[in-house]
């Protein structure tokens, strides 16, 4: 049995036990929170990060100690689009760094059965072939505006497997591919692409513009997979998975930014036309995750793109006096 190999066999989680979801207010935490309660979890515990700091290594540990969870969820993260990753990279490493370090070290200290740890799809090389199969981790260069992040994310992983190793607790990682839904962040400097493009369009067809204009071709590719289908992944990973290799979790199809645009102009009622700054860059032509591994663990996603985009357009017009900022 290799080291990281764990003698544990997926069950069924108990209802009733105590289940932590750290960042339970942010986009996926949120989603999780809600399909716990659905799913009948009966001991759910969320802190916000006024409440609990987790960069404070000691409030950390009084926090485990003191409630016990069977289960976690590390769902908090400092997050961001391009433009904060590449600002801010100090931040982006050393706040996701103490985040991941003190909740693992002090679920190790509370003996937490079983934990999921989640990652993002950066932390494959820029220049990875498609689709980009788990095993392409830390094989190649990192995209230079989010490596910073990337990095603290890839120490997260190494930070699971560790502990599989030393100390046999069946912990896993999941890489989730861009995700959307209600909760995103629509804020102009930390959005990411499909959050900007709704806010974009939306105000387009509230002002009656005639034209919308995004930035490159629109020919990349990217695939984008709603916040809740990504909770029934984790729950279902949690349920059903065991493994030290991380398991990207998508939808395992992408469309072209331009498909996006046109999608996300119709759900918004936006009637102009789009034109494309092609003296912008495009970034990455393709950005697909290989998601054989969640298939044969069970699971494939359910949601499709313009319902998922609908759904998120409602929220964003239903929250819009309390969006972050
Ligand atoms: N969004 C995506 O497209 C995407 C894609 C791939 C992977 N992911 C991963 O999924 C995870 C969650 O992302 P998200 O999109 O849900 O982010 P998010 O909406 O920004 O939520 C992050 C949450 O983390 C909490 N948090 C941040 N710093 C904290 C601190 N110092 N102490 C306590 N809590 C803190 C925040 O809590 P408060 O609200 O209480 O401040 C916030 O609710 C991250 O690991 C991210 O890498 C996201």
């Amino acid at each position: 049995m290799p080291a990281e190999q764990v003698d544990y066999t997926p069950a069924p989680l108990d209802r009733d036990a105590t289940f932590y979801v750290a960042g339970h207010r942010g986009l996926v935490g949120s989603a999780i929170w809600r399909l716990l309660e659905k799913e009948g979890f009966t001991n759910l515990v969320g802190r916000t990060s006024r409440d609990l700091d987790l960069k404070n290594r000691d409030q950390v540990f009084a926090f485990f100690e003191e409630t016990k969870p069977k289960y976690v969820v590390l769902a908090a993260a400092k997050v961001g689009g391009i433009l904060a990753n590449d600002t801010y990279p100090v931040d982006f490493l050393s706040e996701n760094m103490q985040i991941q370090v003190n909740v693992l070290d002090a679920a190790v200290k509370a003996g937490v059965d079983r934990l999921l740890f989640l990652g993002s799809s950066c932390i494959y090389p820029k220049l990875a072939p498609q689709p980009i199969k788990e095993e392409y981790m830390l094989t190649g260069h990192l995209e230079p505006t989010n490596d910073a992040y990337a990095i603290a994310k890839i120490a997260g992983i190494l930070q699971v497997q560790a502990v599989r190793r030393q100390y046999g607790l069946p912990w896993i990682s999941a890489m989730p591919t861009n995700l959307y839904g209600p909760g995103d962040n629509f804020s102009p400097e930390g959005s990411h692409v499909l959050p900007a493009l709704i806010r974009r369009y939306d105000e387009a067809a509230k002002t009656g513009a005639a034209t919308v204009t995004n930035w490159g071709t629109g020919t990349p590719r990217r695939e984008f997979l709603h916040v809740d289908d990504m909770a029934a992944a984790c729950l279902h990973l949690l349920e059903h998975y065991d493994g030290p290799e991380q398991v990207n979790v998508g939808t395992g199809t992408d469309v072209t930014i331009k498909e996006i645009a046109d999608t996300i102009a119709k759900v918004t009622g936006f009637t102009g036309t789009t034109e494309w700054d092609t003296s912008k860059p495009d970034g990455t032509p393709q950005k697909l995750l290989d998601v054989t591994k969640l298939t044969n663990a069970g699971w494939t996603a359910q949601i499709s793109l313009e319902d998922g985009m609908r759904s998120t357009v409602d929220w964003y017009h239903q929250h819009a006096d309390t969006l972050r900022t």
